[in-house]
């Protein structure tokens, strides 16, 4: 196959190139706190995004938790090779993510799985324009072996590195359908025939509900590292919440323990036991489990009868449906309620006057090329002469919401799946599911969040040789294990008091990098953003009309 490559480093003014270089000499001399600050700072420059004429091919590495996994993908949409390993197996004598365990795995597999990925696009390192891996959340121990092999291949094949926010790559390969949609309407197969719910592909601005083993968030997704949060949970993410209670059911958590209660629930009674819908007193978007994994815990206490009682089986199955109808109930009523400040988000930002500019030269964000008749101004794949590229980050000019996409591994479960759809339905909005493959975690959103933040210049240069100083192992790297995706809240969030110490000890948030490297205004988090609303009040819409200057045009 032949591919057609982009070098980041050939394109590079010779003033940032040397300002990357002096960057990375102090980044190797320094301290790992002072490195991270200095890494970060030379991240804030985009770099010249690549000729929109050319596509792109980049390999993504995933490693924040159990799985490692690579993937190569083009950016008109076609996963050319895909390899994933794991951990279930070794996680579940512990029963739950072992971190030494999980890097000792990923250690072992990682070679392989880049290797395998790149066999399966019959493409070599060279061939690539890029290398994406996810950076942050994740469990640091994990995340420093996909890095660690990004930065080699970075170095090796003169590649430039792109870092990756694990929870925007979730959200983004909902925006894949539309490349692949166009793919196959060019009859290069690929994407599209992985079963994407999305035939006509995800355009900015869309609701996004992120419900993973370790988060729990409803963001209103305004463009490629911008979002606004509508809600989060207090204690609990959902997936969490499922690999609990199946453990309190001692089940298996292979492959997963969300899977597992989810195929158990199925032929469960899911109104058999009267779980509490928690949050009911607060009007709000937030999220919580604890309260119903304590009900279920105190069901389990009540009623499941021990080990070879014949009706043992029927009642955990009631118990897990039980457990999952009141669970999706709950995410239906934040969901719903978050549509609504949604739309007062964008009508706000409408009125203050800041949208009649925005899309610019962007606009081609996974526009429509089918399926969404009703939105004339959703401009084509094709329309900004890319082809079939996905690309580009600005909205589509209308601010109108028209989709509802929920992703992370909770999103693989079909009932989660059909009760948001009904939701969305009556909302009058299109509901965008990735399929559930690509919902768990893969090598394929690191590789397309990549292709989406290159395509905005959001990329480092290849990395220059290593030079490690005398009596040095290893070189210090800029992981983010706790990278918040925004610190931009809704007006009716609940309000969080962190102590000075911990605000500073939590890394920038991705929307604040991103908006400083695409030189727009930060979006605002004054007081009006954190300020409480009274138990029972109507919340008040988010403070997004705060958010003025918008993105320049790619
Ligand atoms: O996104 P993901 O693969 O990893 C994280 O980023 O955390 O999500 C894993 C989570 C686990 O908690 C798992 O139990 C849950 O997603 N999960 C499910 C299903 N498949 C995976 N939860 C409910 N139903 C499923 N079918
Ligand atoms: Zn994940």
């Amino acid at each position: 196959m032949m591919l057609v490559t982009w070098r980041g480093a050939l394109l590079r003014p010779a003033a940032l190139r040397s300002a990357w270089a002096a960057a990375a000499a102090a980044a190797r001399r320094a301290p790992p706190q002072q490195h991270q600050r200095r890494a970060a700072a030379a991240r804030a420059a985009a770099q010249p995004p690549p000729p929109p004429d050319r596509p792109l091919v980049v390999l993504g590495i995933e490693s924040s938790c159990d799985d490692t996994a690579a993937a190569v993908v083009a950016s008109d949409g076609r996963v050319l090779g895909e390899a994933i390993a794991g951990q279930a197996a070794i996680h579940a004598a512990f029963g739950g993510v072992h971190p030494s365990a999980a890097a000792a795995a990923h250690a072992a597999a990682i070679e392989s799985v880049v290797a395998e990925a790149l066999a399966r696009a019959g493409a070599a390192a060279g061939d690539l324009s890029a290398v994406a891996v996810t950076v942050g959340p994740g469990l640091s121990l994990c995340l420093d072996v996909g890095v660690r092999k990004a930065r080699a291949l970075s170095r090796e094949a003169g590649l430039p590195l792109v870092a990756v926010h694990h929870m925007e790559a979730h959200a983004l390969v909902a925006r894949l359908a539309a490349a692949a949609a166009a793919a196959d309407a060019a009859g290069g197969g690929g994407a599209g025939a992985a079963g994407a719910a999305a035939p006509g592909g995800v355009a900015f601005p869309f609701l996004c509900l992120l419900v993973s083993g370790g988060h729990n968030l409803l963001v209103l997704a305004r463009g490629v590292g911008d979002y606004l949060q509508l809600g989060s949970t207090l204690d609990d993410a959902l997936g969490e919440a499922y690999d609990k209670v199946a453990r309190m059911l001692g089940l298996k958590l292979e492959p997963h323990g969300g899977a597992v209660l989810e195929a158990l629930a199925r032929g469960g009674d899911p109104g058999r036991y009267a779980l509490p819908v928690p949050m009911q007193r607060h009007p709000n978007c937030d999220f919580s489990f604890a309260g119903l994994k304590t009900g279920v815990r105190l069901c389990i206490e009540r009623e499941l009868p021990p080990e070879g009682h014949p009706d043992r089986e029927q009642i955990a199955a009631d118990i897990a449906a039980s457990f999952q109808s009141v669970a999706v109930t709950h995410l239906c009523q934040r969901v719903r309620r978050g549509i609504g400040w949604a739309r007062d988000a964008l009508a706000a930002q409408d009125s203050a006057g800041s949208d009649s500019s925005s899309s610019g030269g962007g606009s081609d964000a996974g526009g429509s090329s089918s399926g969404n008749s009703s939105n004339s101004s959703n401009s084509s794949s094709s329309s900004n002469g890319r082809g079939g590229d996905c690309s580009g980050s600005g909205r589509d000019g209308s601010g109108a919401l028209r989709q509802l996409v929920v992703a992370g591994g909770v999103a693989s479960n079909a009932v989660v799946r059909q009760r948001l759809g009904e939701l969305a339905a009556e909302a009058g909005l299109e509901l965008v599911v990735p399929p559930p493959r690509w919902c768990t975690d893969n090598g394929v959103m690191v590789a397309w969040a990549g292709i989406e933040r290159m395509r905005l210049g959001l990329f480092e240069p290849a990395l220059p040789p290593l030079q490690l100083e005398p009596g040095q192992e290893q070189e210090w790297i800029d992981l983010r294990p706790r990278w918040p995706l925004t610190t931009e809240k809704a007006a009716g969030s609940t309000p969080r008091v962190r102590s000075s110490k911990a605000a500073a000890s939590l890394a920038r948030s991705l929307t604040e990098e991103t908006r400083e490297a695409l030189g727009l205004a930060p979006a605002g988090e004054g007081p009006a953003a954190e300020a409480p609303i009274a138990a029972g009040a109507a919340a008040p819409p988010a403070a997004a009309a705060a958010v003025g200057a918008e993105r320049p045009a790619v």
